[in-house]
């Protein structure tokens, strides 16, 4: 390809590292350090845990692996390279995108914020005794905005830094961070006292609950928000991608990370919130679990407690912020490569839209609530069907000579094919009729209606 003079040449990633690590940076986020755990734990523990692994198998992997083939084989942003590819009847599902990373940045980030807020006093051990009323203090009125305001700024000066010296560098450093403090943290966990209660609350198997058809539903979207598909994060990520690496085993990789970081973040959210006698929150809410409970928890232990709360809220910063930046990558990449605008510019102005959008998030949790169960439940596997449909039926062969770059297993590429064109759309076909329900509501809070 020629760029036309004047433009500068597409990035890409500098190394294949930087492209993994960006892409575990952007699955691994708020939705694997208190989802994840709170879902299974009240979906049936061990037995949902399996279930969830099988549908990171069957569903999860292929439609990643999809996104990432029509993402090195397009060159180009989502938004610009589905019309392209598919033609114009298919030009929407690139937009749905954009409008699923604006949507999805807006509310996350005030969530994000009260984390970099936690992590920012946890630091300066200036988290107080009465972590209940220091919740509600910071996740409302003026302290939310202000902390949201800030953190879309941080996000945004990554993503304007550009692919290799902001969102590859980043994640380059946050990310080992990341998976060094889980670990210690897990260490740790396992030493305290009656915190085996914790484990078997988390992950006692219910194979009754597997029955219940909803336990698909919740398994399905927690999958696609924690692994960041169906909003073509990872498709964008890969378009940066030059060299010729097997995509199917990143893909894995990149599951496999995302998962495993949910899975040992629950043994470290329940023996502490166990062997601090704080389990009347626990099913209450989950993010009171994370914001009160756990505080509490590490509260309890002096100084000690000190080190470990910094810890925790920093490495749930750094996952947060790695993903923030996936999402906005996915709308300055749109704006960029169809109009040809200035990264810089595009990253502020849109960051400045995003902000403006979260408001309403970061005053009225109820609003936070409907916008996640829109867009980042429901939307993300509409996405994701509508993914699996243009690459099994349209692009099929396209995208299998690109695989077989890297893939040269003829039975494996069979396989995906297989799934990608019939398993995927009919799992997805029933996770999204029994999303309509809870969807319908959500758009009623959101339209006070
Ligand atoms: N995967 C991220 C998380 O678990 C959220 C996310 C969803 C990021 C979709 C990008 C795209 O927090």
């Amino acid at each position: 390809m020629t760029a036309p003079t004047g433009i500068p040449q597409r990035e890409s990633w500098a190394t294949r590292a930087g492209f993994i690590l960006a892409a575990v940076g952007s699955a691994v986020g708020l939705g694997n350090m208190w989802r994840f755990s709170y879902i299974a734990s009240e979906g049936g523990g061990a037995a949902f845990v399996l279930l969830y692994l099988v549908i990171v198998l069957i569903v999860g992997i292929p439609l990643m692996t999809a996104e990432f083939v029509v993402g090195r084989m397009s060159q180009e942003s989502p938004a610009r390279a589905l019309k392209r590819l598919g033609g114009k009847a298919w030009a929407p599902l690139g937009w749905l995108f954009v409008f699923c990373g604006l949507g999805i940045l807006s509310y996350y980030s005030v969530i994000a914020g009260w984390t970099m807020r936690y992590a920012v006093d946890a630091v300066r051990n200036a988290i107080p005794e009465d972590t209940a009323a220091y919740f509600a203090q910071v996740s409302s009125g003026g302290d939310a905005v202000i902390a949201h305001l800030i953190f879309m700024a941080i996000t945004v000066y990554i993503v304007a830094s550009g692919v290799k010296k902001g969102i590859e560098r980043a994640s380059l450093i946050m990310m080992p961070l990341l998976f060094l403090i889980l670990i210690g943290l897990a260490l740790w966990a396992a030493t305290l006292p009656g915190g085996g209660a914790g484990y078997a609350y988390y992950l006692k198997p219910d194979l009754r609950r597997l029955l219940e058809p909803e336990i698909l539903a919740d398994a399905a979207g927690q999958a696609f928000f924690s692994l960041s598909l169906g909003m073509g994060a990872l498709m964008t990520y890969a378009s940066y991608l030059k060299s010729e690496e097997n995509l199917g085993r990143e893909a894995a990789t990149v599951a496999f990370a995302d998962t495993g970081v949910a899975f040992v973040a629950g043994l470290v959210v329940f023996p502490v919130i166990f062997s601090f006698g704080l389990t009347d929150q626990v099913s209450e809410s989950t993010v009171g679990a994370l914001f009160i409970s756990l505080p509490k928890g590490f509260e309890l232990l002096g100084r000690l407690g000190d080190y470990i709360d910094t810890a925790f809220f920093v490495m749930l910063f750094f996952a947060a912020l790695t993903s923030a930046i996936s999402l906005l990558e996915v709308v300055v990449a749109a704006l960029v490569d169809v109009w040809n605008l200035p990264r810089r510019a595009t990253a502020i102005g849109a960051g400045a839209g995003i902000a403006l959008l979260g408001l309403p998030s970061a005053y009225d949790t109820d609003i936070l609530g409907a916008s996640d169960q829109l867009v980042g439940n429901f939307l993300l596997v509409v996405g994701g069907f509508f993914t699996a449909l243009l690459v099994g039926y349209k692009l099929l062969t396209q995208a299998d000579a690109e695989l077989s770059k890297g893939l040269a297993n003829q039975t494996l590429r069979r396989r995906w094919a297989m799934l990608i064109r019939y398993a995927v759309p009919v799992i997805l076909l029933g996770v999204i009729a029994s999303g309509l329900r809870p969807t319908w509501q959500a758009l009623r809070t959101l339209f006070g209606v």
